[in-house]
C-alpha cells in the first residue's frame, strides 16, 4: 500500500507504533520497524541522552529500516535534558522524530537542520494546523479514544479525523482506537495516509513488558478505561483498576482543590513497577478503549500481516463488491 505516509518515511506499510513510556524500548520498534512498519523509541524513558545513545545503537543492530524516537513535552516538574537528547537523535543517525505532549516549535530549527522529519502527535485540529505551519512535515491526529493523553476537547476520531481532513496539507494518520485492517481502511476513508497504534502493540509478543500487562488488555473490554487527572487538565485514559478507583475518589472528594500531590501516589513513577515487574494494581497506566478489540497476543510481524490482508480485503472483496453489482 503506498500513501503519502509510506512515501515520506520509506516504510512498507503505513502503521506507526506511538512512542510508549517503558514500553518503546528498542526491542519494540526495532519489531515493528522489521515488519515494515515504522517502530518508534520512546526517549524519556531513557534516564539519560546517554542512555538514549545506547538504545538507538542496540535498536539499529536489531534493525535496516528506519525507525523513530518519540519526544514527549508534558508538564513536569524537573524539565528533562531536551536539548542532550536531541543530540544523541542526531548523532545516532535517526531521521524521524514524533513530537507530543506540548508544540514543539523551539527545537523544530535544530530538527530541520538535521534533516529529521517531524511528526507532531496531538489532539485537536488548532493544534495540528499550527503543527503544519511551524513546519511539522506530518502530524499524528489522536481521538478521544486513545490511551494516554487525549486533551480536554473530547472529540472522537469520526468527527476528529474528517475535520482534519478539510484543514490539513500535510499528511496525517489516525491515531486512538485503531487495532486492525477495519480501522485502517476506515481511516483511509476519513481521509487519514495511515495510522498509529498504541494499546494494540502492547499485547504483542516482542513488547518488552510483562506478561501480566498484555493479559490485562485480552481481557478488558471497551467499558474498562477511565480518565483521570481530568481536574488537573491533565486528563489521561487508563485501564482501571483499584488504584485508579482510589484516585478518582480523591478527585471527586477534592474537587477543584485537587493538587498533584494529591495523587502523586497513584501515578508518579508507578511505570516500571506496572511494566517491569506486572504489579497491575501499582497505579495508573495508559490504555486506550481499544484494548475492547485486542483479543489475542500475536507476534508484531503476524499483527501487521494481518492488518494488511484484512485491509486489502476490505478494500479490493467488500467495499469493491458493493460498486460492482
Ligand atoms: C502505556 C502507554 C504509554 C504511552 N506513553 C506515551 C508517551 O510517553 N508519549 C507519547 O507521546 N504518547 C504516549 N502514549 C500514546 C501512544 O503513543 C498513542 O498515541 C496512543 O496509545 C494511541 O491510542 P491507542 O492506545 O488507542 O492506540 C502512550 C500510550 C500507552 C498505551
Amino acid at each position: 500500500m503506498r500513501t503519502r505516509i509510506t512515501e515520506l518515511f520509506g516504510i512498507r506499510h503505513p502503521i506507526i507504533q506511538g512512542g510508549m513510556h517503558y514500553v518503546g524500548f528498542a526491542d519494540l520498534a526495532a519489531a515493528v520497524s522489521n515488519a515494515g512498519g515504522l517502530g518508534i523509541i520512546t526517549a524519556l524513558t531513557q534516564r539519560t541522552p546517554e542512555a538514549l545513545a545506547n538504545e538507538i545503537r542496540r535498536c539499529r543492530e536489531m534493525t535496516d529500516a528506519p525507525f523513530g524516537v518519540n519526544l514527549t513535552f508534558l508538564p513536569a516538574l524537573a524539565q528533562p535534558d531536551y536539548p542532550g537528547y536531541i543530540r544523541a537523535i542526531i548523532e545516532g543517525g535517526v531521521k524521524i522524530v514524533e513530537t507530543a505532549g506540548n508544540n514543539p516549535q523551539k527545537w523544530m530549527p535544530v530538527l530541520k537542520e538535521a534533516g529529521i522529519k517531524v511528526i507532531h502527535k496531538c489532539t485537536s485540529v488548532r493544534h495540528a494546523l499550527k503543527a503544519e505551519a511551524i513546519g511539522c512535515d506530518a502530524v499524528s491526529v489522536d481521538g478521544f479514544e486513545c490511551g494516554g493523553h487525549p486533551g480536554e476537547d473530547d472529540v472522537p476520531n469520526f468527527i476528529l479525523l474528517p475535520r482534519a481532513a478539510e484543514e490539513l496539507r500535510v499528511p496525517f494518520v489516525a491515531s486512538g482506537g485503531m487495532a486492525d485492517g477495519r480501522s485502517l481502511v476506515a481511516a483511509l476513508a476519513l481521509g487519514a495516509e495511515g495510522m498509529n497504534m498504541g494499546t494494540r502493540f502492547i499485547a504483542t509478543r516482542e513488547a518488552p513488558v510483562h506478561e501480566n500487562v498484555k493479559q490485562a488488555i485480552v481481557a478488558a473490554s471497551e467499558l474498562d478505561t477511565r480518565l483521570v487527572m481530568r481536574p488537573l487538565r491533565n486528563t489521561e485514559r487508563v485501564l482501571t483498576n483499584t488504584a485508579v478507583e482510589r484516585l478518582l475518589d480523591k478527585e471527586r472528594q477534592l474537587g477543584s482543590a485537587l493538587r498533584f500531590e494529591d495523587i502523586a501516589a497513584e501515578v508518579a513513577g508507578v511505570y516500571p513497577r506496572i511494566m517491569k515487574e506486572g504489579e497491575m494494581d501499582a497505579g495508573a497506566w495508559s490504555c486506550g478503549m481499544v484494548a475492547g478489540l485486542i483479543h489475542d497476543v500475536p507476534t508484531v510481524q503476524e499483527l501487521i500481516d494481518r492488518i494488511m490482508a484484512q485491509a486489502e480485503s476490505l478494500i479490493r472483496q467488500r467495499l469493491g463488491a458493493m460498486l460492482e453489482q
